[in-house]
């Protein structure tokens, strides 16, 4: 099963273009603007689109991700975009993020089953410096009639990975929640997500205290 997972990953990422585009997904580029550049962390980065699009705005850029050929594509488009991002493969905490080094954790369709789900958010979380902030874009519960009627938009298929706004509530507690909403868009993001979807949205400032009383 995860040999199958990483490979799905890997053949994807092998195919000619960008999966998912090379521009920025559209809610991540507008919270980045409400936001003053610092350090910045993207789970599950793929080929990283948004993470070479924090780097042009002046972030400083770490990733991550499991897929060595979605790292290859990301430093393709780093290096055409004459930037730099950190990118590192393989799985958390292995990979040598510490503890507050983040002003900010970018999830963009970062889905996984709610056995890894909660523990790789509580990683995160701990990246996270205090006041940091999260941002976090996925499918949501809803998706799934929208997939069906329209399996372009695309999405994983199994409910289990599809995410509930209460999972972040619970994934981030005693956030300041800035935004937290299941909504439909209308998504245009390479070969893979094209059309309605419905998606979890959230942005949320980790305690000043830490957070670790959750
Ligand atoms: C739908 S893609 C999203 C890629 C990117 N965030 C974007 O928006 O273009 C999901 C990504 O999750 C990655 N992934 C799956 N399981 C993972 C894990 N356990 N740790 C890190 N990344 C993982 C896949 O390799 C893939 O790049």
């Amino acid at each position: 099963m995860a040999n199958d997972w990483l490979n799905l990953w890997n053949t994807r990422f092998t195919e000619p273009g960008y999966a998912y585009g090379s521009e920025p997904n559209v809610f991540l580029a507008e919270q980045l603007e409400r936001l003053t550049p610092g350090t910045i962390l993207f789970g599950a980065e793929g080929e990283g689109r948004n993470a070479v699009h924090a780097a042009r705005e002046g972030w400083t850029v770490s990733a991550f991700d499991i897929s060595e050929a979605g790292r290859s594509k990301a430093l393709q488009l780093a290096a055409e975009q004459g930037v730099n991002v950190d990118y590192r493969v393989g799985h958390l905490p292995e990979l040598g993020f510490f503890a507050g080094q983040f002003d900010a954790v970018a999830l963009i369709y970062a889905h996984f089953p709610p056995s890894v789900r909660t523990n790789f958010h509580a990683l995160l979380h701990t990246y996270l410096k205090p006041g940091g902030t999260v941002i976090f874009e996925g499918f949501g519960k809803d998706h799934l009639p929208y997939r069906e009627r329209n399996p372009a938009v695309g999405g994983p298929y199994d409910e289990r990975l599809l995410f509930s706004t209460d999972d972040l509530r619970r994934d981030f507690p005693h956030y300041t929640i800035d935004l937290l909403e299941e909504r439909e868009v209308e998504l245009s993001e390479g070969k893979y997500h094209n059309g309605l979807g419905s998606v979890v949205r959230f942005v949320g400032r980790k305690p000043k205290g830490g957070g670790t009383e959750g």
